[in-house]
């Protein structure tokens, strides 16, 4: 299986909607996507991306064979933290155990650091998020701690 990043393109919409439109994934991102995810979400998002100061966001398309079948981005903190990122990603269901993520981990953050003054990328997967953990562990990151009370999901998803 080919996979690898690219910069978004607007043809993608309808596969980053079919990928993002399940809740599976949403239980597991912040609060503010709409569910229904549609494809004209899809095409705000990636429009959003192209025009948005490349200095400040990194963000990718997950591709198989080119197709988007995921999103992955590193987005650059604030103030005294202007050094520090933020990355987030998920991909659609159909492909998760395969190792793409991991590998789309390693190429943003080798992409970034060479190509920025970024310092520090860090995430933060629920902590129930085993899958993310893993994918931030196999990819070289270090578990710095549990963060308590931090953060309050308002948006639950259940099957
Ligand atoms: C998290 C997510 C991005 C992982 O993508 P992926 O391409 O399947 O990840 P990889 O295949 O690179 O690695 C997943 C690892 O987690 C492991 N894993 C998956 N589910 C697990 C579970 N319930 N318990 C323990 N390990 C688990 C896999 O076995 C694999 O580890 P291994 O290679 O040692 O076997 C994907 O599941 C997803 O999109 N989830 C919903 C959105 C999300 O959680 N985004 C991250 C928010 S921080």
């Amino acid at each position: 299986m080919k996979c690898s990043i690219r910069l978004w393109r607007p043809e993608d919409a309808a596969d980053l909607a079919a990928a993002l439109n399940n809740r599976n994934i949403l239980a597991n991102l912040r609060d503010g996507l709409p569910y229904p995810y549609t494809k004209s979400d899809a095409e705000s998002y990636i429009g959003a991306m192209l025009s948005a100061p490349a200095e400040n966001q990194y963000s990718f398309a997950i591709t198989v064979e080119d197709k988007a079948v995921g999103s992955i981005g590193v987005f650059r903190k604030e103030n005294i933290h202007f050094r520090t990122a933020e990355m987030g990603y998920y991909i659609a269901e159909p492909y998760w155990g395969n190792g793409i993520t991991t590998h789309a981990v390693r190429q943003i953050c080798g992409y970034v650091f060479e190509n920025s003054d970024i310092l520090r990328i860090f995430a933060e997967p629920f902590a129930r998020n085993t899958a993310s953990c893993r994918v931030l562990e196999k990819a070289g990151f270090s578990l710095e701690g549990t963060l308590r009370k931090t953060r309050s999901k308002t948006v639950t998803f259940w099957i």
